[in-house]
């Protein structure tokens, strides 16, 4: 935290949801990004929050104009984790990680997310770009798709923190993952945590982090139903 504060200070990147932070925006940012780039996902928020601007309205929202909004299934679990928020919490997101983790759709990265950059809270938010910073960082050899990995980096996380600005901290690892510990090639002359990186003392950055998928495509049975109609030709069977 010493050098990636500085850092972060200087280097920030100015989105609309650091600018004005609710724990909705943090919420609603953070399950985009999951799924979509920065620069990508910035006009789905900004007419997200016109369409509906805090948790009561997402949870009233009519169901063509949420999946006008885009991220369809998605959206449908931010709605219905709304609407429970409506219903047990008065429309305000709690500020525990088991409340916020029995959400739909909200599981141990983005919780951490809100707990950190809405509430203050010092709760790590380990993702992809964590994890690869973390094994870089720490020349960790192990799988880090491993849940154990997730669990130890975690933890890791939680004692490095600074309690005055855990979500700058988790953020700040964000922006280094997304813009300098790239997962192709580094910008390792660029970086704020050069001199204190294994992977980069020893050149091993391209080899880290380990990443081994379990063996095997999941395969599920599925009936599909194929509608036609007269006159067009395009689909046959
Ligand atoms: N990627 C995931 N969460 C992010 C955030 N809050 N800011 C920038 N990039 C992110």
């Amino acid at each position: 935290p010493a050098v990636l504060l500085p850092w972060y200070d200087e280097n920030r990147r100015v989105l609309p949801w650091r600018e004005e932070v609710t724990p909705y925006r943090t919420w609603v940012s953070e399950v985009m990004l999951q799924q979509t780039r920065v620069q990508a996902a910035l006009p789905y928020f900004l007419r997200f929050m016109e369409a509906a601007p805090d948790i009561p309205a997402l949870a009233a929202l009519p169901e063509e104009q949420l999946m006008g909004l885009g991220y369809y299934s998605r959206a449908r679990s931010l709605q219905k984790a709304a609407r429970q928020v409506v219903e047990q919490y008065g429309g305000c997101l709690p500020q525990t990680y088991s409340e916020l983790t029995a959400l739909p759709g909200i599981g141990d990265y983005t919780a951490g997310a809100i707990l950190s950059i809405a509430y203050g809270q010092a709760v790590p938010a380990v993702d992809g770009n964590v994890l690869r910073i973390a094994s870089r960082l720490t020349g960790y050899e192990g799988n880090v798709l491993d849940g154990e990995t997730r669990k130890t980096v975690r933890e890791w996380m939680a004692e490095i923190m600074p309690a005055d600005r855990p979500g700058d901290f988790n953020q700040a690892l964000m922006d280094l993952g997304a813009s300098v510990c790239l997962p192709g090639g580094p910008l390792c002359e660029s970086c704020p945590l050069a001199t204190l990186c294994t992977a980069c003392r020893e050149g091993r950055q391209a080899s880290l982090p380990v990443r081994v998928k379990k063996a095997g495509k999941r395969q599920e049975e599925r009936t599909v139903f194929l509608l036609e109609r007269e006159g067009r030709t395009a689909l046959r069977r």
